[in-house]
């Protein structure tokens, strides 16, 4: 596959009921927030993402309820290296099967954790940080590919959103009221 090619996969965004696009470096999200719907209308949004496309090593950042979703398809090694760390060295401890449902399909809220910005490495030549996971240059906060906080002042890790598998390979973010 070209390099074209594929940097037009990674820019994709895959959603059946989501609207707009989140894609860039980092920035601080209150910016976004402030456009979005009230939060009443909000309450019930789910967004339906078919995974399908999404190539193993890819990225793909979808919406739901006006929040980037990161949903990484990660490589055998990548879940290695989540699942290798000792609990004791995190800093918001939680094991990688308590952040997937299933390890191929990591699903994340991309927004640090510190002060809400919006962490680098979901484009292709992105900054993925020492974890390979995400990098937030706002203050220096690395995540790991489980989506973990692993250095810098942010306390968490990045959320998981509330899912569930529709399909094989077609997932629905948030709840149905
Ligand atoms: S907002 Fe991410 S490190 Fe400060």
């Amino acid at each position: 596959m070209s390099n074209k090619k594929s940097t037009r996969r990674d820019f994709l965004i895959i959603t059946t009921s989501a609207v707009g696009t989140v894609g860039v470096g980092a920035f601080m999200w209150p910016f976004i927030d402030s456009m979005n719907p009230s939060k009443d209308v909000l309450a019930g949004a789910t967004t339906e993402v078919h995974l399908a496309p999404i190539q193993l090593g890819q990225s793909i950042t979808a919406v739901w309820q006006g929040k980037p979703i990161f949903i990484r398809h990660r490589t055998p090694e990548e879940i290695k290296s989540a699942k290798d760390v000792p609990i004791s060295n995190l800093i918001d401890p939680q094991t990688d099967a308590e952040r997937v449902i299933k390890p191929q399909w990591l699903i994340v809220v991309g927004i640090c954790t510190h002060l809400g910005c919006i962490p680098a490495g979901q484009k292709p030549g992105e900054n993925r940080g020492p974890y390979n996971g995400w990098f937030c240059p706002c203050h220096g906060s690395a995540y790991d590919t489980a989506g973990r906080i692993r250095t810098g002042p942010a306390p968490k890790n990045l959320l998981v959103p509330h899912y569930t598998f529709l399909e094989d390979t077609v997932i629905r973010i948030g709840k149905e009221v």
